[in-house]
């Protein structure tokens, strides 16, 4: 499953140079993950003369940045109805400034850099009148934070629309020729890029950060700096407790060749079943991407499912839609609705974090980067950073979705310890992965090209037992989102290390 960003078959193939360097050298930032967000920090950090190293577990954009649908648009869904149903006016604007912000910052760099962008209308609509209430909600939290949206009783669509919010010129590109410029400038800079090294731990020692990275084939390495960036998706250090303060949340894209023309806009249902639709343009023609079947990482029957229902909705309304790529990704979103950028405990700015962005990351990753470079190099916070800080009293707002989301992962935490005792030990189908065996002896096979393999079922985070994921072929948490291949490597989530075989 590759997207159509990882698979080079966009406009533009990034010319990304993922070399790694035989040591870890002593540098001023290190910073963990390649995503969007790592690669504009360090490349802000580079720029400003600092020694930064970048540390990438697998390769650049391999978890969210590239199986993202790339909107870059400050209209997202019913985002602003959502944060303002449980903070002031005075933050949501704040919010949008700093999205304003990302989003600009995004624009600029891509131009400058003859990066393709499309500007096109974002709508965030209600396919159902049931959807209504929520479209309208978003519309008044839209004006109330200054943006200038208008309300849309009709379109031409050949899909269900029953009305909804649109914000003029918004953005959408293939965000892999971004990192593959942010890389280049790093190199130019002369920052380091090390792909294939995953963080398994950090500590400080006499005032300095030190960083314990693995290479795929076993070579440990200890980095030295004096701050460390966890730009991870979701942190991978439990201090702080992120991984309790976040729900991970995992959905499907499908890219299709459709004969005839494709719409324009870029669209969001606010209502169930989602819905995200854009264009896109690549080397062999346009195409369209079709995105939804949102779930909590881990905890969906067959995931496969959320597939066959994209193809068949867009069958359905745009005849002769053929799949070319099919991906998905997981994001993290927050309690309170609002991202967490900055310290990873409370006053201490060794360790900083960026993370929340709720499946709008294009522009909040660019924005908890500006934040977390001004931050380093010591100048004048935003003025929307309160929105964004990672420790603050508003966050309290949060703490019903907390408990509630405690909860359910307790629930999960029993009923994996518990339900494995009913299955059998049967044979497998091609495809397909079971847990089996009683709690003090569970084992976790699956089938993939044809070979067997058995892992151990519990999660190497804090101990969750996994469920098989029969669309990605892995082993998925169904605690704090981690994941693992069939064969028990980690492939992303806050677990650092492979499951034991
Ligand atoms: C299906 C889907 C569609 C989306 N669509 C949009 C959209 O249209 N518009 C929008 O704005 N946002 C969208 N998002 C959200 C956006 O893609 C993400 O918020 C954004 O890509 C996050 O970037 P990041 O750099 O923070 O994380 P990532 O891109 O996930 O990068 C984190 C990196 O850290 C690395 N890493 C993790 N652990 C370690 C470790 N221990 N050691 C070393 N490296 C490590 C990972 O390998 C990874 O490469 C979407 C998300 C999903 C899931
Ligand atoms: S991700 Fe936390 S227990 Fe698995």
């Amino acid at each position: 499953m590759t997207s159509l960003w990882l698979d080079g078959a966009g406009d533009h193939q990034p010319q990304i140079d993922g070399s790694a360097t035989k040591d870890a050298p002593n540098v001023e930032v290190i910073v963990v993950g390649a995503g969007i967000t790592g690669l504009v920090v360090a490349a802000l950090l580079a720029r400003a003369g600092k020694r930064v190293l970048v540390v990438e577990a697998r390769s650049a954009g391999a978890v969210a940045t590239g199986n993202t649908t790339a909107k870059v648009s400050l209209l997202q869904g019913s985002r602003l109805s959502a944060i303002s149903r449980r903070h002031s006016m005075d933050l949501v604007r704040q919010y949008v400034e700093g999205n304003r912000e990302g989003q600009a910052w995004l624009a600029q760099y891509c131009t400058e850099r003859g990066i393709e962008l499309q500007y096109e209308d974002a709508y965030s609509y209600a396919q159902f009148e049931r959807g209504l209430p929520t479209a309208r909600a978003e519309f008044e939290a839209a004006v109330s934070a200054g943006l200038g949206v208008h309300w849309v009783d009709h379109m031409d669509v050949p899909f269900e629309f029953r009305g909804g919010v649109r914000l003029a010129e918004q953005i959408q590109f293939d965000p892999m020729p971004l990192l593959g410029a942010l890389i280049t400038e790093l190199h130019e800079r002369g920052g380091r890029l090390m792909t294939g090294h995953r963080v398994y731990a950090a500590s400080t020692s006499d005032g300095r950060v030190s960083v314990k990275l693995r290479s795929a084939q076993g070579r440990e390495q200890i980095a030295h700096a004096d701050h460390c960036v966890l730009a991870t998706g979701t942190p991978i250090l439990d201090r702080g407790g992120f991984f309790a303060r976040l729900h991970p949340s995992r959905s499907y894209c499908v890219a299709f060749d459709v004969p005839g023309s494709l719409p324009r806009s870029m669209m969001l249902s606010v209502d169930q079943p989602t819905r995200s639709v854009r264009y896109a343009p690549t080397a062999g023609g346009e195409r369209l991407i079709v995105g939804g079947g949102g779930h909590t990482v881990g905890r969906k029957d067959s995931a496969r499912t959320s597939y066959d229902e994209l193809v068949g909705w867009t069958r359905r309304h745009f005849p002769g839609a053929e799949p070319t790529h099919y991906w998905s990704a997981q994001d993290y979103v927050p309690v309170d609705e609002l991202p967490y950028v900055g310290p990873l405990l409370p006053g201490v700015d060794r360790f900083l974090v960026a993370t929340g962005f709720a499946k709008w990351g294009m522009t909040n990753g660019v924005a908890a980067a500006l934040l977390l470079a001004k931050r380093l190099l010591g100048g004048e916070q935003a003025r929307w950073a309160p929105a964004f800080a990672s420790w603050n009293p508003h966050e309290l707002t949060g703490l019903t979705t907390a408990l509630k989301n405690n909860l359910e992962v307790g629930w999960h935490m029993a009923a994996g310890w518990v339900s494995p005792i009913a299955h059998r030990n049967t044979p497998l189908r091609e495809g397909a992965g079971s847990v089996s065996g009683p709690p003090w002896n569970m084992a976790a096979r699956s089938v993939v090209g044809g070979e067997e393999r058995r892992v151990s079922p519990v999660c190497t985070h804090l101990g969750g037992v996994l469920s098989w994921n029969d669309a990605e072929k892995s082993w998925d948490c169904p605690l704090h989102g981690s994941r693992f291949g069939p064969d028990g490597t980690v492939l992303e989530g806050p677990a650092t290390r492979d499951l034991s075989r």
